[in-house]
């Protein structure tokens, strides 16, 4: 059998994404899974954490953050400066602080933070209150393997039209895009971002794991079907490796 030409994903549900690199190693972007209500408890457990990715500080996003890490002890944890002077005031190591823009090597992959149009407001829990501190900026990722397959975890954001110029600058293949609406783009913003990032996939996240989270797999269906793009959508339920 040839070797994987990429990599292969294991969705957890919401955002949580397992990337299991063609080297073998495991990078865990979004850590959410405990509190994850898509997650099968099944998936609670690891049987290791090569590294950790983290789009912004909501609690949905990085929930898990601190007691993945404490466990599995990965070789980079990867967020925003400021996230990650808050993960090592909660006694995290390895940690790969990085910007928008900016590049970095993650075991072997090539690991650029890219826009996302959204907050990421830290609620910090120590102590008598909680209260939000300073997250940085909100991200996405493009992630380049050296087998020359790039995809994109855009974590939570609007549409934007600078999505173009992520397909210029990285030519990521297949994207993760949230499509649940409220807090994100919605099928019809996602559909757009499909165009603008020229996917020939999509995973549609993000969506149905609260009731407010009202977009769905069907509109967006209907949304790219209407765009007459080229992009296939799949569709993960937690739990399927792709
Ligand atoms: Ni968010
Ligand atoms: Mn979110």
């Amino acid at each position: 059998m040839p070797p994987a030409a990429r990599p292969s994903f294991l969705y957890y549900g919401h955002s949580t994404v397992g990337v299991r690199s063609v080297g073998g190693r495991f990078i865990l972007i979004d850590p959410w899974v405990q509190g994850n209500p898509m997650c099968p408890e099944k998936l609670y457990d690891f049987a290791t954490i090569d590294a950790i990715l983290i789009t912004h500080a909501h609690m949905d996003h990085m929930g898990d953050a601190v007691a993945l890490a404490k466990r599995y002890r990965p070789e980079k944890v990867v967020a925003s400066f400021e996230i990650c002077g808050w993960l090592e005031s909660r006694g995290v190591g390895n940690l790969a602080p990085m910007g928008l823009g900016g590049a970095q090597d993650v075991l072997g992959v090539e690991v650029t933070m890219v826009r996302a149009d959204h907050s990421s407001g830290l609620l910090d829990e120590t102590g008598q209150s909680a209260r939000f501190i300073d997250g940085g900026v909100a991200s996405g990722y493009c992630i380049a393997s050296p087998e020359g397959f790039c995809f994109y975890h855009a974590g939570d954001t609007a549409l934007f039209s600078d999505m173009r110029l992520i397909a210029e600058l990285y030519r990521p293949s297949l994207g993760f895009l949230p499509i649940g609406d409220l807090f994100t783009m919605g099928p019809r913003g996602a559909a757009h971002a499909c165009k603008f990032l020229e996917l020939a996939q999509v995973v549609p996240i993000h969506f149905g794991t609260f009731p407010v989270l009202t977009g769905t797999v069907a509109a967006f269906l209907e949304e790219v079907a209407a765009l007459g793009i080229d992009c296939e959508v799949v569709e993960l339920a937690p739990g399927d490796v792709f």
